[in-house]
């Protein structure tokens, strides 16, 4: 299969809704590469609240996307609630998605380890990112129950919150998510919904399933009708 041919899985949706982990067991199941593209805007925010910049500033925002200091992608402070919050304002301007544009597309094009294919979780995946991904998803669930498991991971942190506080930093963050005029988060026309409200983890996993693996299987026979025809 050519680089060009590369599998892309697009998984779009709200703060808590369950994609991440939907991503990477997706990218486990089907032996794909996987990103989580929010943690590039975590990590770029870390590194703005680190130097002691404003994430809403332009050109402090812009310095922490290029200062991504990617051997921390696993701390833990960047899964925090303050982190979160800063990512979505260095989200929001533009400077900052151009610098990391490429690099995400990159990732989907010529997926690393030479994978046939690349699962992405995000935002903008399958509306910016690579609209023509070869299947879509957009993860929702209802506030109280995306807020309850915000809440039991962040307590798992050791950081103590009411669930009061969560529903309010994760409503806030989708509103402006959803408002911001550049690379809004929204359900592309072609990406299948999956309500995650009443699923457990290996449900969910299930209906995303039922969803993309059609999608993918068909271009995965395309390509081997075409490699026995050449
Ligand atoms: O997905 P996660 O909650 O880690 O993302 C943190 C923030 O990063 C989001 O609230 C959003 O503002 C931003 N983000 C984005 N585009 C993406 C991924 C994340 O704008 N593709």
């Amino acid at each position: 299969m050519s680089k060009a041919e590369s599998i892309v899985i697009a998984v779009d949706g709200t703060a808590a809704s369950g994609k991440g982990t939907l991503a990477k067991k997706l990218a486990a199941h089907f032996g794909f590469a996987h990103m989580d593209s929010g943690a590039l805007y975590r990590l770029a925010a870390l590194s703005v609240l680190e130097t002691g910049g404003d994430p809403k500033n332009e050109a402090d925002a812009l310095r922490g996307a290029q200062t991504i200091d990617f051997n921390r992608a696993g701390d833990p402070k960047i899964r925090t609630d303050i982190v979160g919050q800063a990512a979505s304002y260095v989200a929001a301007i533009p400077a900052v998605r151009t610098a990391l544009f490429e690099f995400q597309q990159s990732f989907l094009t010529n997926p690393p380890g030479g994978s046939p294919g690349a699962v992405m979780d995000g935002r903008d995946i399958g509306t910016v990112i690579c609209p023509g991904a070869t299947a879509k998803l957009y993860v929702d669930a209802r506030l109280d129950t995306r807020a309850r498991r915000r809440w039991a991971e962040l307590k798992a942190m050791g950081i103590r919150r009411t669930e009061q506080d969560v529903v309010a930093e994760l409503g806030c963050r989708d509103e402006a998510d959803k408002a911001r005029p550049i690379s809004p988060l929204k359900q592309a026309e072609d990406a299948d919904l999956l309500d995650t409200s009443n699923l457990g983890i290996d449900a969910a996993f299930a209906a995303a399933l039922a969803l993309i693996s059609p999608k993918v299987a068909k271009v995965l026979e395309s390509a081997l009708k075409d490699r026995h025809r050449g």
